[in-house]
């Protein structure tokens, strides 16, 4: 859990980025033209995240439930993908920032597969931002894949089944040594995790928009932490005046 209290700032900002279709649609444009405008809204919130000194930035930008999109679609998201680890890679490393794919990547192409690693070991070192890129990613994959692992380690005897507990599963995830999210920002109105940080979000604050992704600016980045700066956050507590008096 993260109780960082002397910063109204999140360390770890999650975003499902939503409405690329929409926006496209309401343009008379091509999906592909969305997620290109998509694309360029990723582009200014890394910016802004960067300068506002946010520890982790994780960017929902391949669902496990995306593989049923048009062949089309998901090749053009694969280019996107590639474009990021071969072309823009080396203005995110000046930036210091340290990119990482998070998610089962075995369904990737090799080529694909070894563009994300290639960005990932160039970036490793850096000590700015960390951007996470979840792709094929899906928060119950994410459970089963770190269950998956401590049976393992039960099996072999290097643990007993008592030894589970909360901290124990949390360092098996894919997010193993990042604090969780302390804001969760999902545009376009839809209102659902999407099987995105089911385990991570369990005292993340939640902000949706109706702003589609592509639209989502620095002043719709500002709004949203205006409204994380203005949230009480308890972790299940009682409020801190309150408790004084009882
Ligand atoms: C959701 O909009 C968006 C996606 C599934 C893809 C998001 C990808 C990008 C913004 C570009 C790549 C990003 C990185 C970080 C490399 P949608 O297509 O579901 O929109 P709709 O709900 O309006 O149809």
């Amino acid at each position: 859990m993260n109780t960082d209290s002397h910063s109204n700032i999140p360390r770890h900002i999650a975003i499902v980025m939503d409405g690329n279709g929409r926006w496209a649609k309401m343009r008379g444009k091509s999906r592909f033209m969305g997620h290109k405008a998509g694309m360029d809204a990723v582009g200014k919130i890394v910016k802004m995240a960067v300068e506002k000194k946010i520890e982790v930035l994780s960017l929902f930008a391949f669902s496990s439930e995306n593989w049923s999109r048009p062949t089309e679609e998901i090749n053009y998201l694969m280019q996107l993908f590639s474009d990021v680890c071969r072309n823009q890679i080396k203005k995110l490393h000046e930036h210091n920032i340290c990119v990482r794919f998070l998610g089962d990547l075995s369904r990737f192409s090799s080529t694909v597969r070894k563009d994300m690693e290639g960005a990932a070991r160039m970036t490793q070192e850096n000590t700015g931002l960390k951007l996470m890129i979840a792709v094929n990613y899906g928060g119950q994959w994410d459970l089963v894949q770190a269950f998956q692992k401590i049976a393992a380690r039960i099996a072999s005897g290097e643990l007993t089944a008592q030894a589970i507990d909360a901290q124990l599963v949390a360092a098996h995830l894919s997010t193993a040594g990042l604090p969780d999210p302390d804001l969760l920002i999902r545009t376009s109105g839809e209102e659902r995790l999407s099987n995105f940080y089911l385990w991570q979000c369990a005292y993340t604050e939640l902000y949706f928009t109706k702003t589609l992704w592509p639209d989502f600016d620095e002043a719709a980045f500002e709004a949203a932490l205006h409204e994380y700066a203005n949230r009480e956050r308890r972790f299940g507590a009682i409020p801190q005046a309150k408790s004084k008096h009882q």
